[in-house]
């Protein structure tokens, strides 16, 4: 379980996070959402122990601001939004850093997994921005694919996995972390395209400001009057018969 209690983040002179408490359980797929600049990426660094904060955070009970990076890194994997690499690594050395121990069977596998088999001998630099976004997730996968010393469930921390994919990738991606969250993983994913939350996601929680402004599932959180508010723009949200809420920004005022 991951619990956020009072969470607060100040970088340099700003006040980034205010007072953000949630809780995400093993086996669901949490979608965070908001504006550009609402603390999304802050808060998912937060909480992979990379950005200092007040409050309390705890995953699979473990304090996540005093526990050891490496025994963290056992029960969770991180994809961060943007990732530069210092040197000119393959796709298959990026995927192996995912990797305890050796064999590159669980590498190979994970770049088939995310539709990226035959490009394990590239430059990672000469892939295109989706395909090093779905390069990262192989790295993921094959982390938490390992066995750990802790036999306690498993997380990816994903920040906006799907932003640089096309639709056929990104449907990919969205089910290999449902796939992952039935298996009894837990997903905490930052998002933008609230559709695909819809159709994804146990839960969803909205920062606005930094803060939490709603939480719940997606029927609750995705509501006509919570995002023109939180976007600052008119979002009409309606219900698809047989799978849950869609949503469409308005362009023009009726
Ligand atoms: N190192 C930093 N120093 C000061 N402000 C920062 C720093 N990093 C991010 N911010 C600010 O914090 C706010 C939240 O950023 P971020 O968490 O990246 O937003 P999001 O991911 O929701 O777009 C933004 O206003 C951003 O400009
Ligand atoms: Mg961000």
């Amino acid at each position: 379980m991951l619990s956020v209690q009072n969470v607060a983040v100040r970088l340099g002179r700003s006040a980034i996070l205010h007072d953000v408490s949630l809780t995400a359980c093993a086996g669901s797929l949490t979608a965070i959402v908001g504006p550009n600049g609402s603390g999304k990426t802050t808060l998912l660094r937060a909480l992979t122990g990379d950005v200092p904060f007040s409050g309390s955070a705890t995953l699979n009970g473990r304090n996540i601001a005093r526990a050891d990076p490496a025994d963290l890194a056992g029960i969770r994997a991180v994809v961060a939004q943007s990732t530069q690499l210092a040197f000119p690594f393959t796709v298959l050395e990026v995927v192996r850093l995912g990797l305890r121990h050796g064999g590159d069977a669980l590498a190979i596998q994970a770049l088939s997994d995310v539709g990226l088999g035959a490009h394990a001998g590239r430059d990672m630099q000469t892939l295109s921005g989706g395909e090093q976004s779905r390069v990262h997730l192989a790295r993921a996968l094959v982390q938490v694919w390992q066995p750990a010393d802790d036999d306690g469930p498993r997380w990816f921390f994903l920040d906006e996995p799907v932003a640089a994919l096309d639709i056929g990738h990104q449907l990919l991606v969205m089910k290999i972390a449902r796939r992952f969250a039935d298996a009894g993983g837990g997903v905490i994913a930052v998002m933008h395209d609230l559709n695909l939350s819809a159709m994804f996601a146990d839960q969803i929680v909205l920062l606005h400001g930094g803060r939490v402004k709603a939480q719940g599932a997606p029927s609750q959180v995705l509501t006509n009057a919570l995002l023109s508010d939180a976007y600052d723009c008119t979002v009409r949200v309606g219900c698809a018969p047989a799978s849950g809420p869609w949503l469409v920004p308005q362009a023009m005022e009726a």
